[in-house]
């Protein structure tokens, strides 16, 4: 084959594989024959020089640095929204709408919005020519040679497009990317960047293309500029012709034909959020209509038929108002700030935890200082850092851990590894305190109506005054219960029923409720298993206990050592005595399928759900893993499994189908 026609068929077929790999997010090609048919290109143009042109897939970091980025006007001006944040506001961006339009009927197109930088790219009989930075909005920065460096960024549209055709959108790097990216330039001794945000923009500014190559840049285009002729009748259209162009859109965009659905679409994302690989800040909402947005135009920079519907923000600043010391049912210290408070990730927060003292010590917190709270999802909020800039002159003094437990006075240790204060009283009231509470809690014996104010009031009026105590519960008398402080006869009663049902109980439940540190419901289930009574356990040596399969060296010291305090074995006698029966876990079969198997379940089952099919590997002795190695003995995949199939062929894992579970379920009956 002539070289020139090699040439372009190498090519077309990298353009084809970037757009299916970066755009199309189904690659056909694997990474090494792509690098085989780069590295083949490379080497035909380097022999024929005057047949390399500048859209050749190997020329993306072409330019040289810049000195500083040349200014281009935008011929069609970039606009930016207004910002709503909530369901009122929602309401007023439609009525004002409808109020404009009258009883027309409006389409909404609902996108997510990408918190990165908005940039333009021209391309003029089909290839890249020119693009750019917002900007102001009228005039922005040149970054061609930059944008030529992200590979989703098409340096060639395909299709039909006119002469002139600019297309927009947003410039990001997805969390992960950002993670990787900052590690490695922690490694290389570079400072880290704050977010996914700050990072985008940094690297798109880069005066050095190679720079910008090596960033972890991604794009989704969301709107179009100059259309050479083109017209379009709505944003659907406008989204349509880029996809054919074979340009990237967001696959998360939705119509919505009511503002109900639009509240839909937005209380889908806002769940969604963090599933997705890259940040968002919120979402978009677009009248689709091009026809009723020209109508419906602008107020100085901002359309009237746009808006950016944000999400609650996750970051705030707050002050430290106060840092005090708690001591958890464990007897460990933790230091907790006591915050103005503020309203962050949709709730309003005024304590964080701030764990232990090397916590502390790490963030620098101080009592008065102002720091930046964040609270994402559902996660617990977190200090991420001190805003030292705004620290007084004379500085604020710095925070010690105190040297006697902040409740009971008594003498604290420090735990092995060394991060860890605790109150090594067992009749500290704090100790006490949560022990009865986790003990009444939901996972262990379930005591509906013995919350925290019930159980201080137990210890503060001296009815639970050590851990034997702790079984009073069940000995107290109805006139005891009504004694204290706002306990009422219907509340003393139920709580009385509450206390009877409870002692009929599983073996998991009460492990698990003794509050052994360490031990989750996990440990406490691994326990109950492998020694069937109390007495089994109790009795257990520290290796026995490290032989358990999901108990290590650590978990297991800490079994044996708070069974082998005195006070710990009197409070379980006292339970036993007090009538409370923990009934052994269902022992599985010596030998069937599932006896110390590791399963892993993929794909949908029709029989059973994921949970239910969990549940019955377990009654029979199996243990259900979420990810599959070469550890694993079974692999039940049902319809749909996609990748841990492979895996499991390329790991020589065992594999059956719904049918083939259903029956080793069967024989391990
Ligand atoms: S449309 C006139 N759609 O948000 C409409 N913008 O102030 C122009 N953004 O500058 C923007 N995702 O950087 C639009 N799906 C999306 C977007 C989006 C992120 C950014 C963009 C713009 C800013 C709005």
């Amino acid at each position: 084959m002539e070289p020139a026609a090699r040439i372009e068929q190498l090519r077309a077929l990298l353009r084809e594989a970037s757009h299916r790999y970066y755009v199309l997010d189904a690659p056909t090609l694997s990474d090494a024959e792509y690098d085989r048919a780069f590295r083949e290109l490379e080497g035909l143009e380097g022999a024929n020089p005057g047949l390399l042109t500048k859209d050749s897939p190997t020329q993306r970091v072409g330019a040289q640095p810049s000195e500083k980025f040349a200014r281009v006007p935008h011929t069609r001006q970039m606009m930016s929204l207004a910002n709503i944040f909530g369901d009122e506001d929602l309401v007023e961006f439609d009525a004002r709408i409808h109020k404009l339009l009258g009883e027309e009927k409006v389409t909404y197109v609902f996108e997510p919005k990408l918190d990165g930088l908005a940039v333009t790219l021209i391309y003029e009989r089909g290839r890249l020519a020119r693009g750019a930075t917002r900007g102001d909005g009228l005039i922005g920065e040149d970054v061609t040679a930059n944008l030529r460096t992200i590979k989703a960024v098409p340096l060639e549209l395909q299709g039909k497009p006119p002469p002139v055709f600019e297309a927009r959108g947003e410039v990001f790097i997805g969390k992960k990317d950002f993670v990787r990216f900052n590690a490695e330039r922690e490694a290389a001794g570079e400072p880290a960047f704050v977010n996914p945000r700050n990072s985008a923009a940094g690297s798109l500014r880069q005066l050095d293309p190679r720079e910008t190559a090596k960033r972890p840049l991604s794009i989704f285009f969301y709107d179009v500029g100059e259309t050479g002729g083109l017209e379009f009748k709505s944003h659907l259209e406008k989204l349509e012709a880029l996809k054919a162009f074979g340009l990237r859109i967001n696959p998360e965009n939705k119509t919505c034909s009511s503002l109900d659905e639009v509240r839909t679409a937005y209380s889908a994302l806002l769940e969604r959020r963090h599933q997705l690989i890259y940040e968002i800040d919120g979402s978009v909402v677009k009248v689709d209509s091009e026809d009723q947005r020209r109508r419906l135009g602008a107020v100085s920079r901002t359309p009237r038929w746009a808006t950016a519907y944000k999400f609650p923000a996750e970051e705030e600043a707050t002050t430290v108002e106060d840092i005090q010391v708690q001591v958890g049912r464990t007897g460990a210290l933790t230091p907790v700030a006591f915050l103005k408070p503020v309203h962050v990730g949709g709730v309003t927060v005024s304590r964080a935890t701030l764990h232990n003292e090397d916590e502390v010590r790490r963030k620098d917190v101080r009592k008065g200082d102002r720091v930046f709270l964040r609270r994402a999802g559902d996660v617990i909020p977190e200090i991420v850092r001190v805003i030292t800039e705004s620290r007084p002159p004379e500085g604020l003094p710095e925070f010690s851990m105190p040297t006697a437990c902040p409740v009971c006075g008594g003498p604290v240790a420090r735990e092995e590894d060394g991060a860890i204060l605790r109150c090594t009283n067992l009749s500290c009231p704090a100790q006490l305190i949560g022990r009865l509470r986790h003990l009444a809690s939901r996972s262990a014996l379930d005591v509906a109506g013995l919350g925290e104010e019930t159980c201080a009031r137990l210890v503060a009026t001296g009815l639970v005054k050590a851990p034997a105590d702790l079984a009073n519960v069940y000995s107290l008398t109805r006139d005891q219960w009504l004694g204290l402080e706002r306990m009422g006869e219907k509340s003393v009663d139920n709580l009385l029923a509450a206390l009877q049902a409870s002692k009929k109980t599983s073996l998991r439940r009460f492990v698990y409720g003794l509050g052994i540190p360490q031990v989750g419901e996990a440990t406490a289930r691994a326990l109950a298993l492998r020694f069937p009574s109390v007495e089994l356990l109790v009795g257990a040596s520290f290796d026995d206990l490290q032989a358990v399969r999901d108990v290590g060296p650590a978990v297991a010291l800490q079994v044996s050592e708070f069974l082998s305090k005195a006070e710990n074995r009197d409070a379980i006698a006292r339970f036993l005595t007090a009538g409370v029966a923990p009934e052994p876990e269902p022992v599985a079969s010596a030998s069937g399928p599932f006896t110390g198997k590791t399963v892993v379940l993929t794909g949908a089952m029709t029989g059973y759900t994921r949970e239910e099919a969990k549940a019955e590997v377990e009654r029979r002795g199996g243990r259900v893993s979420g990810s599959i190695s070469r550890k694993t003995d079974l692999l039940v995949a049902g319809e749909d499994a996609g990748s841990k199939l492979k895996k499991a062929a390329e790991l020589g894992v065992k594999v059956v189908d719904e049918a083939g579970f259903r029956a080793l379920l069967e024989d391990a009956k």
